[in-house]
């Protein structure tokens, strides 16, 4: 009886002193908004994927996502590029291999493209270049901690020969 009381006790004492230590974690920084909204959570790379998550990355940069509601593929295939067109009065696009794109910049090349990136439709950029900036670092620390291979560019647009005024 007097043992368990003990077990008990020492597990309430952990999880308070995990609780205190992830309240430290946000209050270093990351909760830190007084240059503007950003994601909180335990970890980068949980703050990166929820940014994912509801930036809706995989509806056009992980094929077979958006039409399964997101059952399929297996988070390991996330964000390989698609091979699903985009067809409109800019011609036809495809979400690019974002493994690929993480692997060939640095950090700070990756927030510059957040900040900077035009191209074609329906890429949303405004929203993309409206995350703070540690969002845009922890998508790219959460892209970087995906398992496997990085894939296969998806395929080149085809851009119209007339584009709209
Ligand atoms: C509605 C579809 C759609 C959504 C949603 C979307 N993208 Fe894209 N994205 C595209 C398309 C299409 C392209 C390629 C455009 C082109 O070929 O000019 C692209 C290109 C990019 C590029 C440029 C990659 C390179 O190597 O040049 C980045 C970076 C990017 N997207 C990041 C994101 C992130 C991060 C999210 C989620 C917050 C996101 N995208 C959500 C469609 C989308």
């Amino acid at each position: 009886m007097t043992r368990t009381l003990i077990v008990a006790a020492c597990l309430g004492a952990a999880a308070l002193l995990s609780a205190c230590q992830l309240g430290e974690t946000t209050a270093t920084g990351k909760a830190d908004v007084s240059d503007g909204p950003t994601i909180v959570a335990a970890t980068d790379i949980a703050a990166g994927r929820y940014a994912v998550m509801i930036g809706g990355c995989n509806d056009c940069h992980t094929p077979r996502y958006a039409m399964t509601g997101g059952a399929e593929p297996a988070e390991a295939e996330w964000l390989k590029g698609s091979n699903e067109p985009h067809s409109g009065p800019w011609g036809t696009s495809y979400g690019k291999n974002l493994r690929l794109t993480v692997a060939g910049h640095s950090e700070d090349e990756w927030v510059h493209l957040l900040e900077t990136g035009i191209s074609l439709p329906p890429m949303p950029w405004p929203s993309v270049r409206a995350m703070s900036e540690a969002d845009k670092r922890n998508i790219y620390r959460y892209i970087k901690s995906l398992p496997g291979d990085p894939g296969q560019p998806s395929p080149a647009p085809s851009i119209a020969s007339t584009p709209p005024a």
